[in-house]
């Protein structure tokens, strides 16, 4: 079947519920940090299918045990029998994350429905029936996960009354209109303001955030943020939840990215690239918080052996194969060449990022900052003619995300830089066919 064909059929027997797209792509195969269509077209992908596959696809190693797995044990409900594959994930995820306290681990499918697990248990266990979250946040598309999201892609439905959203703080459009002193603009805004009128601490079970704000723009907050996030929460007794889903297990040049400032949060979520492209999620937490009662958040499927092997062989390979310090050093030099790409380019109205978790956000022009969204869409259908796959993302729609196989070398950002760079050239001479970029809905 030609690609054509396929998207055809596609479109007619796929629900558009699950769709985001950016161009007409089918993919045939995939190989390390590269996707190959039906034409034997290869692409360069600066994506990791939305940061799944961190240590780039068809890795020979997870390739081996999953095999081995299936032949082994294809099957356990570990809710009634377990095996040892999730109970030993569930000592090494304890062992990585931050936290002298007693842990334990939940595990699901999804980012959302590990954020569910956050959404149900904590104003169960903690006898309080509040919870705190940040606008831009992307917790997932399940009622409770959505609930906490504070994106457009869940715009949609009115989640559950008991969440209270609150600015993020973004230096680039900082919430209350300066970039100075934003942290303790938006700590005191909390306390001075949300704890006294319409969110009690006392009543308030968790705060749940981003290190990174990832489809909110890849938005990294102030130094100081974060650290003082987690002083209040202790002040106030509120648990202080850190969803890590896209930018955790190594993303970010360390584990988690809350681990460039040492704190250690009551609770971490991770899905997405855990299972190396096996769908597996899990939440590290307190035991306390965890143990709100037997099966009152249960997936028949949840942890099962062959996404348990997946996941362990990952973090495996993460460790020995120093794909974390890989993300470190070539973040930055990706980085580097894009605050280069940003003097030559007006549009580019910021570069951000830590590690391989990269934001560009495009403006019409840099003192009013107006988001060019039709222009990153442009860039990036253009970014996909020219053999490399990128998508955006933000509550502007106009942030280009930069979230690679943690595996990609220098030479690999050297051309993802030049693709971006002509694809900048050709929406400046107007030769971007934006016909053909309008049909596409993105988000
Ligand atoms: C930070 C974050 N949390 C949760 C989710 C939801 O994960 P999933 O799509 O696996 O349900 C996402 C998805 O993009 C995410 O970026």
């Amino acid at each position: 079947m030609n690609q054509d064909t396929l998207l055809s059929i596609e479109d007619k027997v796929i629900s558009n519920a699950l769709k985001i797209r950016f161009y007409p792509m089918a993919v045939a195969s995939a190989h390390g940090t590269r996707l190959m269509d039906e034409a034997g077209v290869s692409y360069l992908d600066l994506s990791a299918g939305w940061a799944v596959a961190g240590i780039g696809y068809g890795h020979p190693r997870i390739a081996h045990q999953l095999k081995k797995q299936y032949e082994t044990i294809s099957f356990t409900s570990q809710l009634t029998i377990p095996e040892k594959n999730m109970v030993g994930l569930a000592q090494k995820l304890i062992e990585i994350t931050p936290g002298s306290f007693e842990k334990k681990v939940w595990f699901g499918h999804s980012g959302s429905d590990a954020n569910d697990c956050v959404y149900k248990l904590w104003p169960l266990v903690r006898n309080r029936s509040r919870l705190v979250s940040f606008m831009g946040s992307y917790h997932g598309q399940t009622m409770g996960s959505l609930s906490l999201s504070g994106h457009p892609a869940q715009a949609k439905f009115i989640g559950h009354g008991n969440v209270v959203k609150l600015p993020y703080p973004n230096p680039y459009r900082p919430p209350f209109g300066e970039t100075q002193a934003l942290t303790s603009q938006v700590i005191s805004y909390i306390e001075n303001e949300l704890f006294r009128t319409i969110c009690p601490p006392e009543d308030t079970a968790g705060l749940i955030v981003e290190g990174i704000q990832s489809d909110g723009g890849l938005i990294v907050p102030p130094d100081d943020f974060l650290p003082e996030l987690q002083k209040l929460c202790q002040r106030y007794d509120i648990s202080l939840i850190f969803d890590e889903v896209k930018v955790g297990m190594g993303r970010t040049g360390k584990w988690f990215s809350f681990d460039h400032y040492n704190l250690a949060p009551d609770a971490v979520v991770v899905g997405k690239s855990l299972g190396a492209g096996l769908p597996i999620s899990a939440v590290i937490a307190r035991k306390e918080l965890l143990d709100a009662g037997f099966g009152v958040h249960m997936f028949t499927a949840s942890g099962n052996p062959v996404c348990s092997i997946a996941a362990l062989e990952n973090i495996a390979i993460l460790e020995e194969e120093r794909l974390i310090e890989n993300a470190a050093e070539n973040g930055a030099y990706f980085l580097k060449l894009l605050e280069e790409l940003k003097q030559r380019y007006e549009w580019i109205g910021d570069v951000r990022g830590r590690g391989l978790a990269i934001g560009v956000e495009l403006v019409e022009d840099r003192s009013s900052k107006i988001p060019a969204a039709e222009k990153t869409a442009a860039v990036c259908y253009r970014a996909f003619e020219l053999g490399m796959l990128v998508f955006y993302v933000g509550i502007h729609s106009n942030v280009i995300e930069i979230t690679p196989p943690l595996t990609i070398s220098k030479q690999e950002i050297d051309l993802a830089v030049s693709i971006l760079d002509q694809a900048l050239k050709d929406l400046e001479n107007n030769n971007i066919d934006m016909e053909k970029v309008r049909q596409y809905a993105g988000w």
